[in-house]
Formats: C-alpha cells, sequence, structure tokens
C-alpha cells in the first residue's frame, strides 16, 4: 500500500503524472481540482460556492476541500493506496488531512514536491488544452495528439480550455501558491516525507523518477 501527495505549483505537471502512476499502480488519484470543476460544471451547491474562488485563483474554503477528502478516502477502491493530487494547499488542511488519516488507520508514505521555473509554468499552462469528451490533457508546445485535431485517446475531435487559466487567474494562483506552500514543504520535511521532484525534465523522466521511489514501499 502506498499513499502519496503530490505538491506542486499549477502547471508543473502534477495532474500528467498522477494518471501515469495511479494505472502503473492501479490505485485511484483524487485530484480536489478535478472534483470541484466537476462541481462546477454540474451546478451543484459546492460548483457553485467554488466557482468565483476557482475563476480567480484563490483557494476555494478550506471546509469544502475537507470534505471532499473525507468523503473519498474511505472509498474501497482507496483501500490499496492512492495519490492526492492538489491538497493539501495550506497548513491547516494538511494537520486535518494527518488526523483524519490516522483515525482510519492510514498514513501518507511520501510527499512529491514538483519544482519547475516559472517561466516554464506560465508556457506549459498557456499551452494546455484537453479533450471534452474524456478530458485527456495535451500541449500545444509540449504535447500534441498525434493525429492533429483528434484525441488519442477517444479520437472526439472536441478540445477545451481551463476557464482558469487566462493571465491573470494564473499569476493569483502562483501568488496563492507561493504564499502557502514553504509552510507546508516545511512541515513534511519535518516529518521525513518529501522528496523533491525536477520536474523540468520530461513526462516520461519524471515518471520514472516517482516510480523509483514508490517502489521502495512495501507490496509495490
Ligand atoms: P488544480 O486543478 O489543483 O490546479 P493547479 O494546482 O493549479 O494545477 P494544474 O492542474 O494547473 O497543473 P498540474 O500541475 O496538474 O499540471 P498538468 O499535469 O495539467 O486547482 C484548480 C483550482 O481549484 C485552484 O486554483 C483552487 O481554486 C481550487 N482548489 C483545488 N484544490 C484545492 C484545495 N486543496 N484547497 C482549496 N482550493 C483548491 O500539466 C500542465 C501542462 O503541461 C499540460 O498541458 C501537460 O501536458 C504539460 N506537461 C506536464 N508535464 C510536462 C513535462 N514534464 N514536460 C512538458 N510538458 C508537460
Amino acid at each position: 500500500m502506498v499513499n502519496v501527495i503530490f505538491l506542486g505549483p499549477p502547471g508543473s505537471g502534477k495532474g500528467t503524472q498522477a494518471s501515469i502512476l495511479a494505472q502503473e499502480l492501479k490505485i485511484p488519484t483524487i485530484s480536489t481540482g478535478e472534483v470541484l470543476r466537476k462541481e462546477v460544471e454540474n451546478q451543484s451547491e459546492i460548483g457553485k460556492l467554488a466557482k468565483s474562488y476557482m475563476n480567480s485563483g484563490e483557494l476555494v474554503p478550506d471546509e469544502v476541500v475537507v470534505n471532499i477528502i473525507k468523503n473519498r478516502i474511505t472509498d474501497s477502491d482507496c483501500q490499496n493506496g492512492f495519490i492526492v493530487d492538489g491538497f493539501p494547499r495550506n497548513i491547516n488542511q494538511a494537520i486535518v488531512f494527518d488526523n483524519m488519516l490516522q483515525s482510519i488507520g492510514k498514513k501518507i508514505e511520501v510527499v512529491f514536491n514538483f519544482e519547475v521555473d516559472e517561466n516554464i509554468l506560465i508556457k506549459r499552462i498557456s499551452g494546455r488544452f484537453s479533450c471534452k469528451s474524456c478530458g485527456a490533457v495535451y500541449n500545444r508546445y509540449f504535447k500534441l495528439t498525434a493525429k492533429e485535431g483528434f484525441c488519442d485517446n477517444c479520437q472526439s475531435d472536441q478540445f477545451e480550455n481551463r476557464v482558469d487559466d487566462n493571465e491573470s487567474t494564473v499569476k493569483s494562483r502562483l501568488r496563492v501558491y507561493h504564499n502557502s506552500n514553504i509552510e507546508l514543504v516545511r512541515y513534511y520535511e519535518k516529518n521525513n516525507l518529501l522528496y523533491s521532484i525536477d520536474a523540468v525534465k520530461s513526462v516520461p523522466f519524471v515518471s520514472g523518477r516517482l516510480m523509483e521511489v514508490v517502489k521502495n514501499f512495501p507490496k509495490v
């Protein structure tokens, strides 16, 4: 069993790597950003509340995301491990998460901290687009579809950009990230869980490094 957290700035490749690692390890990814985007799309109460925070690049209130995690982490498919992408985002979320895990007899084995220069992040975010039908993520600069205009995964010809991938929201997402990440990094460093990842490298290189580390945990 391996329980993993991905920390990192917007555009650092957390979602890309989470889906690769999840497939390799046959464990689920829990992405608070993904869950929140679905809630917004469905115009649920949570979605209505989260929308303005997300569109301005601010954090959605802790109690909302904590509840999302709390409801998901006890699902049966999380029994053999999970990857949490985008949570925790601040020290309060980290402490609540630790207590939550402790109360169900679980713990985090490793926290990967994705490190990427800001100019590369901007390029990755501005180039990102995804398949409207299956959600596969591509990039105008780094990862085009094999056949122009068609998703590699499901052959759909419908693509979309994320609403929060515009210049002013990205600036705000980066500011929010810098404000809270140092404290989070220190917290996990102190608990001997932090593992820095040079996420500037190619997608296969980064996933290789992640696998090397998680391989050392029992039953992987
Ligand atoms: P969230 O969805 O978590 O977004 P984020 O953290 O800003 O991260 P991104 O999804 O933008 O980037 P990523 O690191 O996953 O990169 P990706 O793999 O796509 O959060 C969105 C919002 O939800 C937040 O702003 C907040 O409002 C709210 N929220 C979420 N969680 C919350 C929480 N816990 N508390 C409160 N609020 C919360 O890659 C980016 C691009 O680069 C892609 O096009 C990809 O193809 C490409 N790429 C990836 N890796 C490489 C590589 N190695 N080389 C070249 N290109 C690459």
